[in-house]
């Protein structure tokens, strides 16, 4: 049975009564994604800093990533945002204004964001709210908000992180809000990722500032998986659970699976337990070297399934025995529930999971999916007994149906469209891309925020799970010069009604010229 928008808002509201950190975050302002629509599931990409740290990033890197994430399959399971960390290098100018390092970026910082966008992927940056990031190396965006921000928009990023180093004196509290202010007023959606390491208790106030904020310190130094790091992340994180929710997550730190020093458990238990903290899904592995059960693991759409859940529910640990946890329950989009049992003891451990545990009575006959072995048994009464090897985990998906659908992860064959129209006078060009979604549900057509410029007009076509959007320029009465316009587009996850993340793509039009520079 599928349950009615009007119920899962019953459970929301009930989630919200029972705790008092989701009920102070709601009666903060406004959430900032209530504007931008962005980021209403965990973001999901890469970031360079858990594999290399600050060296050798670079734009030869990062294009490589990019095609490794593509070929890898990742960009189809939901992998989006992608681009350099502290390896940015840019400089202040003599003006205030940052430079980029052409050496390591030839193409220059914009020139970097298009080739991503054109490839389908959001572009990612960086940043430190103090006077320098933390490496020394790169100035921060103390006393430059206004021009670093305008920059980043310049650039065309889709994600900024903000990071805390060099900050004496400062207030995260009062930092970030600025800066989320300065990027406000340059014009651009930013997904905004808050990075003070759990400094200043951002899960109290960061909704209405931010879209993410880190709750602890880094999970490992560059080059290293650390799992005792990654344990201690997971207990500081898992306590915040009240806090996350669609448009402003709990980050507990990028991944660590794929790189050295872990074994295939643990990079699955690794994997399931981010999934069930909706936490961001950020690799940081050199994803041009992956072995085959890395990939499996970070492409295993039923897992990703539960960290994208539209509803958006951070699970927490609600029974223990022994050295084994449950986490439990994360109720989904579909009325299902995922419930995870993590035995981080020596031993195999013998555990069960009851009905109670995901909310029903022992008497219901419910269908237990594996998200791991994909291996569906049921229906069956009372709970499951499960043996669970040392280290390892057993995911869950529990169902009154055996269906087990999967929620929509949107993918862009591209994310920008760029027009040359080379003499002067009325010319009509079109160009279209296309949008789909790999969820188990077709999408309602795409709708368009009515707010385009007179020069371009947008009409969407559905064809099934891909939807085909095409942009026609208008060059009538525009003088020469370069033109640019942003579109948005909104949707809705058809089951359970929830909004989904709003799709934004970049429209280039140069009129006149001789040489396209796009
Ligand atoms: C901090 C952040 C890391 C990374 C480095 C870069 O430590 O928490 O994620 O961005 O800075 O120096």
């Amino acid at each position: 049975m599928k349950r009615t928008p009007l119920l899962l808002m019953g459970m929301a509201l009930t989630f919200l009564f029972l705790n008092p950190l989701a009920i102070a975050q709601s009666q903060a302002s406004k959430l900032r994604a209530a504007e931008d629509g962005l980021a209403l599931t965990p973001p999901m990409g890469w970031y360079p800093w858990n594999e290399f740290g600050q060296e050798p990033q670079n734009e030869k890197l990062i294009k490589e990533i990019v095609a490794a994430l593509i070929s890898s399959g990742m960009k189809d399971a939901g992998y989006a945002y992608v681009g350099p960390d502290e390896g940015i290098c840019f400089s202040r100018g003599a003006d205030g204004k940052l430079t980029p390092n052409l050496e390591r970026y030839p193409s220059g910082l914009r020139g970097l964001g298009d080739y991503i966008h054109q490839q389908g992927l959001k572009y990612a940056l960086y940043t430190d709210a103090g006077t320098r990031t933390c490496s020394k190396a790169m100035p921060g965006t103390k006393d430059h908000e206004v021009e670093d921000m305008a920059a980043f928009a310049a650039w065309r990023a889709d994600y900024v992180k903000v990071d805390w180093c060099n900050t004496e004196g400062q207030d995260p509290a009062s930092t970030y809000p600025r800066l989320r202010d300065a990027q406000l007023a340059a014009g651009r959606p930013i997904v905004f990722s808050l990075c003070s390491w759990g400094e200043g208790d951002p899960w109290k106030w960061a909704a209405s500032v931010g879209h993410l904020w880190r709750t602890t310190a880094d999970i490992c130094g560059p080059g290293k998986a650390d799992w005792s790091a990654a344990m201690k992340n997971t207990a500081d994180n898992e306590k915040l659970f009240a806090a996350a929710g669609p448009g402003h997550w709990n980050d507990p730190d990028m991944l660590i699976n794929g790189m050295g020093g872990l074994s295939e458990t643990q990079n699955r238990s690794f994997f399931s337990l981010w999934c069930m903290m909706a936490a961001p899904l950020m690799a940081g592995n050199d994803l041009r070297k992956m072995a085959t059960p890395t990939i499996q693991t970070l492409t295993n759409r039923e897992a990703i399934g539960i960290d994208q859940d539209p509803l958006g529910i951070q699970a927490h640990i609600v029974r223990r025995e022994g050295k084994a946890e449950i986490w439990a329950a994360k109720p989904l989009f579909d009325g299902s529930h995922a419930v995870l049992v993590f035995n981080s003891g020596n031993a195999a451990a013998d555990f069960r999971v009851n009905w109670q545990d995901v909310g029903s009575a022992e008497t219901e006959a419910l269908y237990v999916r594996n998200l791991w072995t994909h291996q569906t048994t049921g229906p069956q009464r009372g709970g499951i007994p499960l043996g669970v090897p040392s280290g390892d985990v057993v995911l869950l998906r529990i169902s009154k149906s055996n269906a087990f659908p999967l929620p929509p992860v949107i993918v862009a064959d591209s994310c920008r469209v760029s027009f040359h129209a080379p003499g002067i006078g009325s010319q009509k060009l079109t160009k279209t891309i296309t949008i789909r979604t790999t969820g188990s549900d077709e999408l309602p057509p795409w709708k368009l925020r009515p707010d385009l410029p007179s020069w371009l007009s947008v009409t969407v076509t559905k064809h099934g799970k891909s939807q085909t959007f095409a942009s026609t320029v208008s060059t009538a009465g525009l003088a020469k010069g370069f033109y640019h316009a942003v579109v948005r587009a909104d949707n809705t996850e058809p089951v359970s009604g929830q909004p989904m993340s709003a799709l934004y793509y970049d429209v280039d039009l140069e009129v006149g010229g001789g040489q396209s520079r796009n």
